[in-house]
């Protein structure tokens, strides 16, 4: 399986960034993790803070990949466009956050990618993306 985790702005700080809320592994260490746990899958990262990059990203793998593990991170709550593009593309996207977003505050309840998501999984810190490449499996 052909998988590729899309994390949005900030999540270049994993690990550093307020790690009560996120922890404390970098996403580096966390995907040797993973890869080597998931033989069967091709599990490639991409991160971008710029909301266009990450469009261009979905158009990129989602006529060809089997699956998009989204972390929007803010542009969640806020990006029209990245939401169109999820419903643009045909490869299922599986919205991902590391937090519980509905605990947090109001505007973190907001979501332009779940709509058109095969799936929702949050709040299980790093763990959620290993869920939710499971779901792919
Ligand atoms: C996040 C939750 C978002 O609200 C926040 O802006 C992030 C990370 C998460 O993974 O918990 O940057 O997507």
């Amino acid at each position: 399986k052909k998988l590729i985790i899309i994390n949005g702005p900030n999540l270049n700080l994993l690990g550093k960034r307020e790690p009560n809320i996120y922890g404390s592994l970098s996403f580096t260490e966390f995907l040797d993790q993973i890869q080597s746990k998931y033989p069967s899958a091709t599990i490639q990262h991409f991160q971008s803070n710029i909301e266009g990059e990450l469009i261009d990203k979905l158009q990129e793998v989602g006529f060809s990949y089997d699956g998009i593990i989204l972390n929007a991170a803010a542009y969640t709550h806020t990006s029209i466009g990245i939401g169109d593009a999820v419903k643009a593309i045909e490869t299922p996207v599986v919205e991902v956050h590391i937090s519980n977003t509905f605990g947090r505050e109001e505007f973190r309840h907001q979501s332009y990618v779940s709509p058109n998501a095969k799936g929702i999984i949050l709040g299980f810190g790093l763990q959620s993306y290993e869920l939710a490449i499971q779901s792919f499996l």
